[in-house]
């Protein structure tokens, strides 16, 4: 299998944020993908907003940036912290290197304290919206396509929307019913999918490791579906 992907970004690149609640799998997928794009010639950058107000959070990209071996190949792109929410787009902008990616970590979606999410949907052109779905779950992102209606309304900039389903039991079927609920509701769901991975090499454990490659597996399929995406 050839690594090698033509880059079909714009000279001047694309950004794309992480959102959802907490755990569903952001950080880790992101991770991952870092890594995968470097192996396809994709140049990144990613900014973890996940501890811009000074709090460091454990599980955080930055964190496991911090933790990888010096002479190692790392995630495969610098990971800055991300600035206050007033900066946010600035920087991400002028840090974004030439048809290349910015992307974007934000902390654990919260209805009451959304500044930092506001300004990671202003800063993007695509928002991926991770969704850990379970048996009994109902789409409960109505508060994010509220505040893209906010970003859209004070800047008139409104990035495109995709879902992605997480860390779902591959043998309960939930990841279809989810997937069919959100279809309905308008939403464009991922043909990738990150089903739970629980195995000694799998996703849950891979915290703070050189996240593995794999040609064809599911992260490398999602690193290309979200480059088809971006460029839309
Ligand atoms: N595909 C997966 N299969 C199984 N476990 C996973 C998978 N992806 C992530 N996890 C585990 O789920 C937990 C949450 O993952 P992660 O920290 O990436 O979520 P997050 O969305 O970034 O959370 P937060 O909003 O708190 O930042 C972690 O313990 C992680 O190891
Ligand atoms: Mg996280």
């Amino acid at each position: 299998m050839d690594w090698t992907w033509k880059n079909p970004l714009p000279e001047e690149g694309r950004t794309i944020s992480f959102v959802g609640k907490g755990g569903s799998a952001k950080s880790t997928t992101l991770a991952h993908l870092l890594r995968n794009w470097k192996k396809m010639g994709i140049p990144a950058v990613a900014h973890d907003a996940d501890d811009s107000d000074g709090q460091e959070e454990p599980g955080s990209l930055l964190a496991w940036a911090e933790m990888l071996p010096v002479h190692s190949e790392g995630l495969g792109a610098p990971v800055y912290r991300a600035p206050a929410a007033p900066s946010l787009k600035a920087e991400v902008d002028r840090l974004r290197p030439r048809r290349g990616l910015s992307l974007i970590d934000t902390k654990a979606w919260d209805r009451g304290k959304q500044n930092s999410h506001l300004a990671a949907i202003r800063a993007s052109d695509l928002l991926v919206l991770a969704l850990y779905p379970s048996g009994m779950e109902k789409f409960r992102g109505a508060s994010i396509l509220g505040a893209m209606d906010e970003v859209e309304t004070m800047s008139g900039h409104r990035p495109h929307v995709v879902c992605l389903l997480t860390r779902f039991n591959p043998s309960a079927g939930a990841a279809d019913g989810v997937r069919k609920e959100l279809e309905e509701e308008g939403l464009h769901v991922l043909k990738s999918e990150i089903p739970a991975s629980e195995s000694k090499t799998g996703y849950a454990q891979s915290f703070g490791t050189v996240p593995r490659l794999k040609a064809d597996s599911d992260m490398h399929q999602l690193a290309k579906e979200l480059l088809v995406e971006v460029t839309r």
